[in-house]
């Protein structure tokens, strides 16, 4: 039996170098996770949630100084190169950020964007790459994609735009995606969307995913596992379950209470009001 997790953090720890002196933005972070699994790490602005996928990706700034060791499928990242992340990236793990329109150029097409990304790993023709951003396209539900596909990212809303980088990182079938706040731009029926079709997209392919967010809430719709961040540390972890029912920390008590609540009386009224 294979037992090795798909991806194995043990003791990160990420340092940066400041005018008065080495500043961890993540101290000692361990954390497990399988394929068709997804890990889902919340806490606020600055706790080191992107800084923990950057390390992931192999992206952090080279002032940045990592210790401990991020293995996929048993195999250790840190240390490698640049180059040898460059093979990693895409093929093996992807990432969906918060903002689209900062990942798409906006002077070419989005299918001429996807297919250079897809081509620059698997090479082939570019009509060949069109065939595989066209169904990937049509697998985010882009509609009329045969159309659309030769659209420029302005002429897409930002909810469609959010669809097309979601696109971009499964054209080359990575077992992890990341997602850094993929949502926090969208209004409330979009970012729906966003997480139904993330969640039927990881049954499909069965990939593992790190989605990570300010919002307890959100969260708990999408990831079995959590991980509480402030100040770089970890401050609980549990299954969604155990940190919603039973929180252990301060902090993530406060985190629940600043959420809205469904046995609130007054709350439905405040909703038409707002
Ligand atoms: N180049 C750098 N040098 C020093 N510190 C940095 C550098 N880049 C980021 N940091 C610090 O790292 C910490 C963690 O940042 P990170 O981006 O991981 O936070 P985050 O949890 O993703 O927050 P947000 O919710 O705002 O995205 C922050 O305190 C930030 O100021
Ligand atoms: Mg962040």
């Amino acid at each position: 039996m294979n037992t090795t997790p798909l991806l194995e953090i043990e003791h990160l720890t990420i340092t940066f170098p400041t005018g008065s002196g080495p500043v961890d933005v993540v101290r000692d972070l361990s954390a497990v996770l399988d394929a068709n699994r997804t890990l889902g790490v919340v806490g606020e602005s600055g706790s080191g949630k992107s800084m923990t996928s950057l390390a992931i990706m192999g992206l952090l700034p080279s002032t940045a100084r990592v210790s401990g060791s991020i293995r996929l499928n048993g195999q250790e990242l840190v240390g490698k190169t640049d180059r040898e992340f460059r093979t990693i990236r895409g093929e093996k793990v992807a990432m969906v950020f918060q903002d689209p329109l900062s990942s798409l150029n906006p002077y070419y097409t989005v299918g001429l964007q996807i297919e250079e990304a897809y081509r620059s790993h698997r090479g082939g023709s570019r009509r060949a790459a069109r065939a595989v951003v066209l169904d990937a396209l049509e697998r985010v539900r882009i509609k009329d994609a045969a159309r659309r596909i030769d659209h420029y990212p302005h002429q897409f809303s930002g909810g469609m735009r959010q669809r097309i980088m979601i696109a971009m990182a499964l054209c080359l079938e990575p077992e992890l995606l990341i997602a850094d706040e993929p949502t926090t731009a969208l209004d409330v029926t979009v970012q729906a969307q966003i997480l139904d079709l993330l969640a039927e997209l990881q049954q499909e392919t069965g990939s593992g995913m790190i989605f990570i967010t300010h919002d307890l809430a959100v969260v708990s719709q999408v990831a079995e596992d959590i991980l509480v961040m402030k100040d770089g540390d970890v401050v609980e972890r549990g299954t969604a379950e155990q940190i919603f029912s039973n929180p252990q920390a301060a902090y993530t008590r406060s985190l629940l209470d600043a959420l809205p609540r469904i046995d609130d009386p007054f709350e439905e009224l405040r909703g038409t009001a707002r």
